[in-house]
């Protein structure tokens, strides 16, 4: 797809920008690491979009869409300093600058551990998890949705050794649309085969859901070193990790639920996986209890239009689920914790109400003797 040429280490583009080496090649075109000569040689990373300028209307539009991505601030994903549109040998090109992040990607973190014969261990996944998940909650927030999320797009800064998201697939994704639409060259599905849920790869659909499943492979691959299509099963349509690396069950359930083969059965958001890895009790007993609020008084779920998942299931499955979880419910509550804590509480709460009557007993006594009196002296 790309007709990108390659710019020489030493080369300057628009008098300002001096070539320093390449990063990558993606299908879009060369990442570059340069330095702008206009701000005393600081590091930029400049990559560019060479499909694109096939046409003025694309241009255009890409840059349109592209502008959303300059409205993104935050610390952990690198800044957008301009989109450059120049001529490289007679070729309209568009590069997007970007600010550098000085450090390894998580795929060259992956390498250099297995060459010392081990991989990522769960508290390593975990801190990096509890780092990137807000950065994911940003950007959703902002109705972008990632799209290609994998080690090689993940840098670990060498500064504060934060997680940086780099490679919006979502521009790629404008890219790609623009060049649809105004070539009709053959559209392309963002996103990289084993990390991508398969409603993604497969029919160009992306949600929250998608990036957090995108960021699970992730996790899987840096725990266990093994690249996706080793660890799942196109067969079963299954995640077979749990043969290759142990971790607590809570990360277990919280990794398989980010897995779910239907986006719905997966976390909505980055703030509930945040929530199910600080609190596994609290986070099962809030979802049970959601689910409990959706059965109403004769034990059948609401009927809402959008969920294809009820219309699929008999009502007699779902009251059978719902006990269920009722059942586990009543297991998750502390219950020896409650009943001490009414030990102490009842007869706290049983003085309180009778020192009330009394008080309401003293108060009619009171205000029926003051009549007595009033009607005594009217007499
Ligand atoms: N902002 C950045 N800071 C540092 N390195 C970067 C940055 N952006 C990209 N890179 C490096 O360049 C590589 C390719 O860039 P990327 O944006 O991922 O393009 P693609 O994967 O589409 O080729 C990355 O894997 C990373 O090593
Ligand atoms: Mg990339």
């Amino acid at each position: 797809m790309s007709n990108s040429s390659l710019l020489a280490p030493g080369s300057t583009l628009e008098k300002r920008y001096r070539i320093l080496r390449e990063l990558g090649r993606g299908g879009f075109g060369r990442t570059y690491l340069a330095e702008d000569i206009n701000r005393y040689g600081e590091r930029c990373v400049l990559k560019e979009f060479s499909p694109v300028v096939h046409s003025t209307k694309a241009e255009e539009l890409f840059a349109r869409e592209a502008s959303m991505l300059y409205q993104l601030h935050h610390p952990q994903i690198p800044r957008f300093r301009e989109l450059l549109r120049t001529d490289l040998s007679g070729n309209r090109s568009l590069f997007l600058v970007q600010d550098y992040i000085e450090g390894p990607t998580y795929e060259e973190l992956l390498i250099a551990r297995q060459q010392q014969g081990r991989s990522f261990s769960e508290a390593e996944v975990t801190q990096m998890l509890f780092q990137l998940l807000p950065v994911l909650e940003y950007i959703h927030s902002q109705n972008l949705i990632h799209r290609d999320i994998s080690p090689d797009n993940i840098i670990q800064n060498n500064s504060d050794k934060l997680p940086f998201l780099i490679d919006f697939g979502s521009v790629k994704q404008i890219a790609a649309n623009a060049v649809y639409q105004f070539s009709k060259q053959q559209d392309t599905a963002i996103g990289k085969q084993g990390y991508s849920p398969p409603e993604q790869m497969r029919l160009g659909k992306v949600s929250v859901a998608s990036d957090l499943y995108a960021l699970a492979v992730t996790i899987l691959v840096l725990l266990t070193g093994n690249k996706p299509q080793k660890l799942y099963d196109s067969n079963s349509k299954t995640w077979n990790w749990r043969s290759r690396v142990q971790v607590s069950q809570n990360l277990g359930s919280v990794l398989d639920k980010m897995l779910a083969e239907q986006p719905r059965d997966r976390y909505q958001s980055a703030k509930e996986i945040r929530a199910a890895l600080k609190d596994p009790k609290l986070s099962q007993i809030s979802s049970i209890l959601s689910q409990i609020m959706t059965v109403n008084f004769v034990g059948r779920p609401f009927q809402s239009g959008s969920q294809t998942a009820s219309s699929k299931n008999p009502p007699a499955a779902h009251n059978h689920q719902a006990i269920n979880n009722i059942r586990k419910g009543f297991k998750l509550v502390p219950w020896k914790a409650v009943a001490s804590l009414s030990v102490v509480l009842l007869p706290g709460m049983l003085a309180l109400i009778w020192s009330h009557r009394v008080l309401v007993f003293l108060n009619c006594r009171n205000s029926r003797r003051f009549q007595m009196r009033q009607l005594q002296s009217l007499k």
